[in-house]
């Protein structure tokens, strides 16, 4: 049996009328990367919030790191690191006082802080900067402090909250690359929230997809991503689009079909893209569909997203 890092049953939470996020469940085993994917609003900093005891569920339960986050939140705090979406640091401090303070805030020894920030300022790189003011830091400087920050107690569990929202592609590329070696070298069990579909195909090894504060579909992403199909048509057209999704369904070599909510885009799945594409096209003749557009591609997460909510994942 492998041990759950991070485990919940049936989390919700409710801000008077507004439920924030609606019976979320989560098996994380441990030395897993796990990604909760999901678009603004969905519930993802929520979770992570009941997970590192920083509010109360209104229902449900969870442990992490084998305790309870509300029966037993001290325990779980010392097993944990965390970094937030919005970056709450002081910025007349250095990177170094930062790091020092936190580690003062765990009551870690002088001795042991000085030897976890070198060693943290060398894996986030941040040798030349570290005494100079966090406010003369760029953006990705400061996701790298915040990275260390969390690392400071040497924690089981590190919860990232959106890690690379508004960095450029190479300082995001960078932080992947910090993220897959703390798993890799460490056996750290990371749970991360994003928006953004690569991030989760580039780094997790478990996708939970969540929309509108549940949670419809969890697994490997490449499983998922297979499950709908190895190539997947998309068909933009105007015209009857619900007729046409439904006339391509019947042919016998289609996997599924999906439609997007705006009626204009016709997903099918098919064993292989290039050779059925000329039948699922001629489909549309004297269907009442005009197709403006054809493409075809392996389905990506945005797709399975866009299979389980009915929407596409926008950013
Ligand atoms: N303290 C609060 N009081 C009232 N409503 C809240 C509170 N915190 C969150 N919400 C609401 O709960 C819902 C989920 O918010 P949450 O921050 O968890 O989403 P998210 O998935 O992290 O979104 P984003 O991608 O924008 O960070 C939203 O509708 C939000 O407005
Ligand atoms: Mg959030």
């Amino acid at each position: 049996m492998t041990e759950l890092a991070i485990e919940a049953r049936g989390l919700v939470k409710r801000y008077g009328d507004l439920t924030a996020i609606n019976g979320i469940d989560l098996a994380v085993p441990a030395g897993t990367i796990f990604a909760l994917l999901g678009p603004n609003g969905a519930g993802k900093t929520t979770t992570i919030n009941i997970l590192t005891t920083l509010i109360l569920p209104t229902a449900g339960e969870a442990c992490v790191a084998g305790h309870d986050v509300v029966r037993a939140a001290d325990k779980v705090r010392q097993r944990i690191g965390v970094t937030f979406q919005d970056i709450v640091v002081d910025q007349d401090l250095s990177g170094r006082e930062v790091l020092d303070i936190h580690g003062r805030l765990y009551r870690q020894p002088a001795d042991e802080r000085r030897r976890r920030i070198a060693e943290l300022v060398d894996l986030v790189q941040l040798n030349e900067a570290i005494d100079r003011r966090v406010r003369t830091y760029s953006g990705g400087m400061k996701r790298r402090l915040e990275l260390a920050r969390g690392l400071m107690t040497d924690p089981a569990v590190l919860f990232l909250d959106e890690p690379t929202q508004g960095l450029d592609p190479q300082n995001r590329v960078g932080i992947w690359g910090y993220i897959r070696e703390l798993n890799r070298t460490r056996g750290l069990t990371l749970l991360l929230t994003t928006h953004y579909m690569d991030e989760a195909e580039a780094l997790a090894g478990q996708v939970g997809i969540v929309d509108k504060g549940r949670l419809v579909a969890d697994g490997n992403p490449d499983t998922l991503v297979a499950a709908l199909g190895a190539d997947v048509i998309r068909v933009r057209g105007q015209g009857d689009c619900a007729h046409f999704a439904g006339q391509v369904a019947g042919l016998p070599f289609v996997d599924r079909v999906d439609t997007n909510a705006e009626g204009d885009m016709v997903m099918v799945y098919v064993d292989s893209g290039s050779r059925r594409l000329a039948e699922v096209v001629g489909t549309a003749g004297g269907n009442g569909f005009h197709i403006d557009d054809v493409t075809v591609a392996r389905p990506s997460l945005g797709d399975v997203f866009l299979h389980y909510t009915g929407h596409a994942l926008r950013d």
